[in-house]
């Protein structure tokens, strides 16, 4: 007679250790996108090509793996489903070694909605911030549309973690050992020896019994070999598209040539301004009013004037699809040409203690090199801030 005690492996360790790195990244993905400051942002992208290296390898071993990681262990009919949820209801859920029909759609739901976040997530990082393998192909538009998709599925995400989590934490209760052991050790109590000793459990082989898998399914062997390979192929092609898709062009930028007149004579007062950061009017505004130029008189001869005014309004923000360009388009009516005025800008620095701006080394709101160390290309890359960044 067997023991109680007797265990089936039903967790390769391939499976165990994908299901806690996916745990460890999606969390850190999460966290960083929900709490964390802009210049994280690296590590919220590399946390989602993490996610990415483990859904490929999932999907091999959903082919390739032992018995209990196949996909074909785990897809079950709608009345499979039906029935498992009228046990659940009845506090008498039918026991399945590996994952149970409601487990199982959360499976594929959640690897569904991850790779949905990470194709948005790819989207966002091309169109808005000019960045990853998309940035050459990706309008500003599409990115913040993609963005809003981003957050719509990250909310879906953690709701269905949430239930994820209920989920193992009812069908412990109910089944008397832990789901998570058994996500550590890899291994379950055999089912037919728990009913027999009159557990909380439907007995296996029930007439009503869906075609589960209360008993322990044929041994599959993993193909290791296999599985690896078409990792290493799969990861090739992706890391290979990756690569060639990076280095394309970011869509947003043009070749903006210098202006000696615009270099000498704009950035005396203060930084020089990329012309990409206000809109035609507002350039032409500012410089047809020169010599009241926020309280300084700022005047040049005429055709100095004409030029930087012609220059300033040739690569003014409708010459560019940058997100700095795109958002700042928009400007007050009564401020056309303060920079700092624009609802996007008081928006975005929002939350900075307004006294930074008056002391050292910032002195200014329109010092925005002093934040933004890129500040001069006009990128505004979120991992270029850093609040008062080393200035005399
Ligand atoms: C004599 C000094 C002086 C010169 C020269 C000067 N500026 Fe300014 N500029 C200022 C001051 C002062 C402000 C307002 C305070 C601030 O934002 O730093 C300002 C603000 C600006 C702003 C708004 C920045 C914001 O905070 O939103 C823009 C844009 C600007 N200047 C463009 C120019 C251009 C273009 C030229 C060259 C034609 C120029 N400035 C030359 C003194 C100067
Ligand atoms: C005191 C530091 C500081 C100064 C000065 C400053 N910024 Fe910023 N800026 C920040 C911080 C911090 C953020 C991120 C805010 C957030 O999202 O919480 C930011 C965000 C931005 C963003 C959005 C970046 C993104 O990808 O989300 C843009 C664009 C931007 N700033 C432009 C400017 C411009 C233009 C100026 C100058 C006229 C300027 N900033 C001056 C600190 C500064």
């Amino acid at each position: 007679m067997q023991s109680l005690s007797e265990k089936v492996r039903v967790w390769d360790l391939a499976t165990r250790l994908y299901h806690w790195l996916q745990f460890l990244l999606v969390m850190g993905a999460l966290l960083i996108g929900f709490f964390g400051p802009e210049w994280f942002l690296d590590a919220h992208v590399y946390a989602g090509y993490g996610v990415l290296a483990l859904i490929v390898f999932r999907l091999v071993w959903g082919f390739a793996g032992s018995t209990y990681s196949r996909f074909s262990s785990f897809i079950f009919s709608p009345r499979d489903i039906l029935c498992h949820v009228r046990g659940v209801l009845k506090g008498r859920p039918s026991h399945h070694l590996g994952h149970n029909p409601l487990g199982a759609l959360m499976v594929f739901a959640l690897i569904g909605v991850l790779l949905l976040m990470l194709g948005s997530g790819l989207v966002v990082l091309g169109g808005v911030e000019n960045q990853g393998p998309l940035a050459g192909f990706i309008g500003f538009d599409l990115g913040v549309r993609a963005r809003f998709v981003h957050k719509v599925f990250a909310y879906l995400l953690v709701g269905m973690i949430v239930l994820h989590v209920m989920g193992v934490v009812l069908e412990s209760r109910l089944s008397g050992f832990s789901l998570v052991r058994s996500m550590f050790d890899g291994n379950k109590p055999r089912p037919d020896i728990v009913h027999a000793a009159g557990d909380g459990f439907e007995p296996a082989g029930n007439a009503d019994d869906m075609a589960g898998n209360a008993h322990p399914l044929p041994d599959v062997p993993a193909r290791t070999g296999r599985a690896i390979l078409a990792v290493i192929v799969s990861g090739a092609v992706i890391v290979g598209a990756g690569v060639l898709g990076s280095a394309v062009p970011a869509s947003g930028f043009i070749d903006l040539p210098s202006n000696d007149n615009y270099s000498s004579e704009c950035a005396e007062c203060h930084m020089l301004y990329h012309p990409s950061l206000l809109p035609r009017d507002s350039w032409l505004k500012l410089m047809a009013n020169l010599e009241d130029h926020f309280g300084e008189d700022a005047s040049l001869d005429d055709s100095v004037t004409q030029d930087i005014a012609n220059y300033l309004s040739t690569y003014s923000s409708e010459a560019w699809d940058t997100e700095a360009a795109n958002e700042l388009r928009t400007v007050d009516p009564q401020k056309p040409y303060e920079i700092t005025a624009t609802p996007f800008w008081k928006r975005t620095h929002a939350r900075i203690d307004p006294t930074i701006f008056e002391t050292r080394p910032v002195l200014s709101k329109g010092n925005c090199a002093a934040c933004h160390w890129d500040a001069e290309s006009g990128r505004f890359a979120d991992q270029k801030i850093e609040i008062a960044h080393g200035q005399k």
